[in-house]
């Protein structure tokens, strides 16, 4: 028997559709792959299908209430937030969706939702006209942007008789989208994963550093990436404005490439890949000088620089069967050639490639272009995404997409 979702906790939301019929199939398929669902039903939800049929499916008293009718029971919505792997709302109305966007918390379900901590799936459902409108649109798009996944609305006969987009998708179909999801998100579990992310400052006096442009965005979206797959990950990071906070990421601050390879290569023995994204300064001033240089009127001032060590090349050396390295290259001229000689150099096992020639790619920006080249001579271009999308392409290159290919 199939029991992919084994042991997973999933919320599903139903409201008041016709397409709440497809919820008790949906229940089903969801507990006959081992998943525990908690039900919790909009008022209007009560009035297409049963607090009592879906109970019975899946095994749970179905929540409606603020408190249960009989003996007064508060039903925490903030307990189920904390308790849930996933929420699902199948079917959204329009309503609910409205409510989702706004936090209009009138009801059980969308307390629930402004309490989850888990992702949140909506499969929307509605007449064509309501779909296509405006207001539903940019509510989709705003819940979109909040990190609420949409799982499409499918083209057919609706409950109008009317043909068009706004059934609720299948539930075999919205089965197998969660199913991924999970798939996915956890592959890396076990996994150790060591991120170099950001500059380096090399300091020249007490006020004074040499530095980059590096922003810090592309390692930061690797490491989270990496954490929502399972993996543990030990971010380090030169100095950038940027924060995160995941319960699987560990994250070091250094200033200098000196003190990032330190930390880098203490850690490696022990990690099963590193990504090295950081933007590493090649030289440092010979010395920093203990006060603030003084400016001479008229005479030139000249630094002596030295160069800083080579993160990737001596992790590269270090490197044991089953590790895996990946370095980052950013070339203005012969690109490919340059980064290729460079990933047998540092003897990584990719490279990739930053593209400079596309606006908005590369440092400092939201978006990013990249091609990935593989030590075994394998080559994949994309397109211009945001990092966080990049990120997800670099990991499903390096590791795969399901737990069978993460090798
Ligand atoms: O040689 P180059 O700096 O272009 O190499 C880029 C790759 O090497 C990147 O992955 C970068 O993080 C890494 N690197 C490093 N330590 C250095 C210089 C670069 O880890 N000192």
């Amino acid at each position: 028997m199939d029991m992919s979702l084994q042991g997973k906790h999933i919320v599903l939301g139903i409201t008041g559709s016709i397409a709440a019929y497809k919820s008790a199939i949906l229940t089903r398929l969801l507990v006959k792959k081992g998943a525990e669902v908690q039900i919790v039903i909009t008022p209007a939800g009560k009035e297409f299908i049963t607090p009592v049929t879906l109970s019975a499916l899946s095994g749970r008293p179905v929540i409606s209430d603020f408190f249960a009718s009989g003996d007064g029971t508060w039903h925490s919505h903030v307990d189920l937030g904390l308790w849930a792997d996933l929420m699902v709302v199948a079917p959204a109305t329009a309503s609910t969706l409205g409510k989702m966007t706004h936090g209009i918390a009138d009801n059980m379900l969308i307390t629930t939702y402004l309490s989850m901590k888990a992702p949140v799936f909506v499969a929307p459902a509605m007449d064509l006209d309501m779909v296509r409108h405006v207001t539903t649109q940019r509510n989709l798009e705003k819940l979109k942007s909040d990190g609420v996944r949409i799982i499409d609305a499918a083209e057919g006969e609706l409950a109008s008789h009317l043909e068009g987009k706004g059934r609720m998708e299948e539930p075999e179909k919205i089965v197998a989208i969660l199913e991924q999801f999970f798939a996915e998100k956890c592959h890396l579990a076990g996994k150790k994963i060591l991120i170099t992310a950001g500059p380096t400052y090399e300091r020249i006096d007490p006020v004074r550093f040499i530095g980059n442009f590096s922003s810090g965005k592309m390692g930061f979206a690797l490491a989270e990436e990496c954490a929502a797959r399972g993996a543990e990950v030990l971010l380090i990071t030169g100095p950038t404005a940027l924060s995160l906070s995941h319960p699987r990421i560990r994250k070091i601050d250094v200033e200098s490439a000196q003190q990032m390879y330190d930390a880098a290569v203490n850690a490696f023995p022990e990690m099963d890949a590193a990504i090295l994204s950081a933007a590493v300064a090649d030289y440092r001033p010979e010395a920093a000088a203990e006060q603030k240089i003084k400016r001479t009127e008229g005479e030139n001032l000249t630094l002596a620089l030295t160069p800083n060590p080579d993160i990737a090349a001596t992790l590269g050396k270090m490197k044991k069967p089953g590790q895996k390295i990946i370095g980052f290259a950013l070339e203005t001229n012969d690109e490919e050639y340059h980064a290729i000689k460079k990933m047998e150099q540092k003897n990584l096992d990719y490279i990739v490639l930053n593209s400079l020639q596309d606006q908005g790619a590369g440092f400092g920006h939201d978006t990013n272009k990249v091609t990935i080249l593989s030590r075994n001579g394998e080559k994949k271009s994309f397109g211009l995404k945001t990092k966080k999308e990049v990120a997800k392409d670099i990991v499903d290159v390096i590791f795969g997409t399901t737990s069978n290919e993460s090798g």
